[in-house]
C-alpha cells in the first residue's frame, strides 16, 4: 500500500479544515445521493464522512459506487467544512467531511452476518462464531481498551508499591482450589500428566520463601468446574503475595491499587470499603457476598415469634432454629400470585414455607394474623421497621436455611427496588476454616488448605474444627466476589496438621506437597496474599452483565469456542503417541 495514514478517522475536527489527509479503514456504510456518494469510513478512532463527487472526479465516483459495507479502503482527501444544514452535532467529526482525491480498495468483504455497530440484538452464539467481527464493533474495541488500561494501571500501581511480576509455570502439578484440573498428557512419560494451574498458589508462596517479599502476576487460571454465567474454564487473576504482612497491610495495598484503578479508569474517587465478618454477612444479608447497595436486612424476630400462637414459629425456636423477617418497602401492593411465587421460590431454596404480612392502616393483613396479639404485632413491626403498605416475609427454619432463603429473596426483591447506584465494596472476613461434607464424610477447606487459622481459634482445631475461623478474606463488590485470599500457614507442622484434618494422610501429603513442606523448613517468612478475578472486576468497571463480554475470546456457557471449534477430537496418531486410548 502506498498510502501512509496521517490521521485517525475519528480525530478530524474543524481545525483541520483544508488539510490534505490520508485515511484508511472500513466502510461503515454508503449512501448514494445521485451525483454524490457518502461513505462513512471507520477505524479504531471512530468514523468520518467521506464524499465522492461525480463532478469532481468520475473515476473515483465510480469506484465509490462499488463500495460495500466492511470493504477496507485507503484514500487521500481534503477536509471540508460541512454546510450548516448538514452538520451532525451528535458526531465528534460531525462538522467536517472529506472530499476524496484518491481512492484505493485494499480488500473486499462479504456481507457480515450482523451489523458492525453498537447495541445490536444478535444471538450471542453468532457473535462468538464470528468473534473477530464482533470485536470490530466500537463498543467491543472499547472493552479491549478498557481491559488493557485496567491491567496497565494495576501493573504500574503494584510496581510503585514494590511488587515484582513473576511468571509461574502453566505446565505444573495440580493445586487444589476446589475444582477439577485440566490435564495435559506428557508424551515422554506415558501415563504422566501435567495439570494446568487452578491458580499460582504454591508458586507464589514458594517465591516468599525465596525472599521476593512482594510478588504479583496477571495469571491465567484453569478450572474444570460447572459453568455459570460469571465463570469461565480459563480466566485471569491478578495474583499477589506479600511477606511480613498482616491482613490490614494487605487490605491497604489492595485499596491503594483499586483506588488508582477507579481514578484512572472511571475518573472517580473509589467508594469506601466496609468490613463484615462472615457471620454478620450471613446473619444480616443471608449471603457471604452481600450486595450493600440497598438495605433490606434480615431481622431476627425469634423472641416475639416464640410468644405467638403460630406453631411454625414456636416450634422452630424450640428446635433451636430462628424466625427471621424481611421488610419489602411498598410490597403491600404485590398480588396474591406474586406472593405465591415467592413462597414457591422459598420452598425451592429449602424452606418449608413462607409466612407473609401486609401492613395496612388497620394493622396486619395476613393468614397468620390470628396467631398474634396486638402487642406482638407492634413489637415485630417495630423490630423490622414496618410502615404502611410494606410486605413482611418470614421464614422459620434453622439459622443457615433461614438466612439462605431470605438472603436469596432479598436479592430477587432488591433488584426491583430503585436503590442508589453507587458501588459498595465490602471485605468479608473471619470465614470458617472448614466445612463438613456429609456425603464424603470429611472436612473441606472453605478457602484452600494453605490458609492459616485465626491464632485465637487454634486451640479448637482438635475438638471443634468447624468452630475454627480462618485468616481468610474476600473482597465483594455489589454482590460479586471479586477477590479472595488469606494469611497462610508458614510452618511445616501446622500445614501437616491441616492436611491430616482434610483426610490427606502423611504419605499422600509428602507425595503431593512434599516440596512445599520441605520449603517451610528453610526459613519461610510469614506471608499472605490475595487474587482478584480480573474478568469480574473489569465486567463491573464496564457495567456489563456477563464476563464473556470483556474476555476477548471466551468460551460459551457449555465450554466451547464456537470460532475455532475447540475442544475437538485429535488424530488417532496423536493419541497413539501419547499411549492414550479413548473408552467409547
Ligand atoms: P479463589 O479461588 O477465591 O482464590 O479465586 C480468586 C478470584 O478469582 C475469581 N474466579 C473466577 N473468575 C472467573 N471464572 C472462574 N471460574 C473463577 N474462579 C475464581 C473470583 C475469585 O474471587 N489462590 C487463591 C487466592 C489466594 O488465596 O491468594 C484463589 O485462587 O473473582
Ligand atoms: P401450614 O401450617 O403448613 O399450613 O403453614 C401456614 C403458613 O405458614 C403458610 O403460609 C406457610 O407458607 C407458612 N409456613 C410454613 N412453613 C414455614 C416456615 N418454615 N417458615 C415460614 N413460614 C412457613
Amino acid at each position: 500500500m502506498e498510502f501512509q495514514r496521517t490521521h485517525g478517522c475519528g480525530e478530524l475536527r474543524l481545525e483541520d479544515e483544508n488539510k490534505s489527509v490520508t485515511l484508511a479503514g472500513w466502510v461503515k456504510r454508503t449512501r448514494d445521493h445521485g451525483k454524490l456518494i457518502f461513505v462513512d469510513l471507520r477505524d479504531r478512532s471512530g468514523f468520518v464522512q467521506v464524499v465522492a463527487d461525480y463532478d469532481r472526479d468520475r473515476s473515483i465516483f465510480e469506484m465509490a459506487e462499488s463500495l460495500r459495507s466492511e470493504y477496507v479502503i485507503a484514500l487521500r482527501g481534503t477536509v471540508n467544512r460541512r454546510s450548516s444544514d448538514t452538520v451532525n452535532p451528535n458526531l465528534k467529526t460531525g462538522e467536517v467531511e472529506i472530499r476524496v482525491d484518491e481512492l484505493q480498495v485494499l480488500n473486499e468483504s462479504k456481507t457480515p452476518p450482523f451489523y458492525i455497530e453498537d447495541g445490536i440484538n444478535v444471538d450471542e452464539n453468532i457473535r462468538l462464531r464470528y468473534r473477530y467481527l464482533d470485536l470490530r464493533r466500537p463498543e467491543m474495541l472499547e472493552r479491549l481498551k478498557l481491559r488493557h488500561n485496567t491491567i496497565k494501571t494495576i501493573r504500574d500501581n503494584l510496581d510503585e508499591q514494590g511488587f515484582v511480576e513473576v511468571e509461574t509455570p502453566v505446565l505444573t502439578r495440580s493445586t487444589p482450589e476446589g475444582a477439577r484440573d485440566y490435564l495435559v498428557p506428557f508424551r515422554h512419560q506415558p501415563g504422566s500428566f501435567f495439570a494446568l494451574p487452578q491458580s499460582p498458589q504454591l508458586f507464589k508462596q514458594l517465591l516468599m520463601v525465596s525472599g521476593l517479599e512482594r510478588y504479583f502476576q496477571i495469571a491465567r487460571c484453569f478450572r474444570d468446574e460447572d459453568l455459570r454465567a460469571d465463570r469461565q474454564p480459563e480466566f485471569t487473576q491478578v495474583d499477589m503475595e506479600v511477606s511480613f504482612a498482616d491482613r490490614g497491610k494487605i487490605f491497604q495495598i489492595v485499596e491503594t491499587m483499586l483506588g488508582q484503578v477507579w481514578e484512572r479508569i472511571k475518573g472517580e474517587k473509589i467508594p469506601s470499603f466496609d468490613c463484615l465478618t462472615y457471620y454478620d454477612a450471613m446473619n444480616r444479608f443471608g449471603v457471604d457476598k452481600p450486595d450493600l447497595r440497598f438495605g433490606m436486612e434480615l431481622i431476627d424476630i425469634s423472641e416475639p415469634a416464640a410468644q405467638s400462637e403460630f406453631r411454625v414459629f414456636t416450634q422452630s425456636v424450640e428446635k433451636e432454629g430462628v424466625v427471621k423477617g424481611l421488610r419489602v418497602p411498598g410490597g403491600g401492593s404485590y398480588s396474591r400470585k406474586q406472593i405465591d411465587d415467592l413462597t414457591l421460590k422459598a420452598q425451592e431454596l429449602g424452606a418449608s414455607g413462607l409466612a407473609w404480612v401486609v401492613i395496612t392502616s388497620e394493622g396486619w393483613k395476613s393468614p397468620i394474623a390470628k396467631f398474634f396479639t396486638p402487642g406482638l404485632m407492634e413489637e415485630i413491626g417495630k423490630k423490622v421497621g414496618a410502615e404502611e403498605n410494606d410486605l413482611l416475609l418470614f421464614v422459620a427454619e434453622d439459622w443457615e436455611t433461614t438466612c439462605h432463603v431470605l438472603g436469596q429473596l432479598r436479592l430477587i426483591l432488591g433488584k426491583e427496588l430503585e436503590f442508589e447506584e453507587e458501588s459498595k465494596f465490602v471485605w468479608v472476613i473471619d470465614f470458617p476454616l472448614l466445612e463438613y461434607n456429609s456425603e464424603d464424610k470429611r472436612y473441606y477447606s472453605m478457602h484452600h488448605p494453605f490458609t492459616a487459622p485465626l491464632e485465637e481459634d487454634m486451640p479448637k482445631l482438635d475438638e471443634a474444627p468447624l468452630k475454627v475461623r480462618a485468616q481468610a478474606y474476600d473482597l465483594v463488590l455489589d454482590g460479586v466476589e471479586i477477590g479472595g485470599g488469606s494469611i497462610r500457614i508458614s510452618q511445616r507442622n501446622i500445614q501437616e496438621k491441616m492436611f491430616s484434618l482434610l483426610g490427606i494422610n502423611p504419605d499422600e501429603a509428602q507425595e503431593k506437597f512434599g516440596f512445599l513442606l520441605e520449603a517451610f523448613e528453610y526459613g519461610a517468612p510469614p506471608h499472605g496474599g490475595i487474587a482478584f478475578g480480573l474478568d469480574r472486576l473489569i465486567m463491573l468497571l464496564a457495567g456489563d452483565q456477563s464476563i464473556r463480554d470483556i474476555i476477548p475470546f471466551p468460551k460459551t456457557a457449555g465450554g466451547n469456542c464456537l470460532m475455532t471449534g475447540a475442544p475437538s477430537p485429535v488424530a488417532p496418531s496423536q493419541l497413539k503417541e501419547l499411549k492414550i486410548k479413548i473408552d467409547e
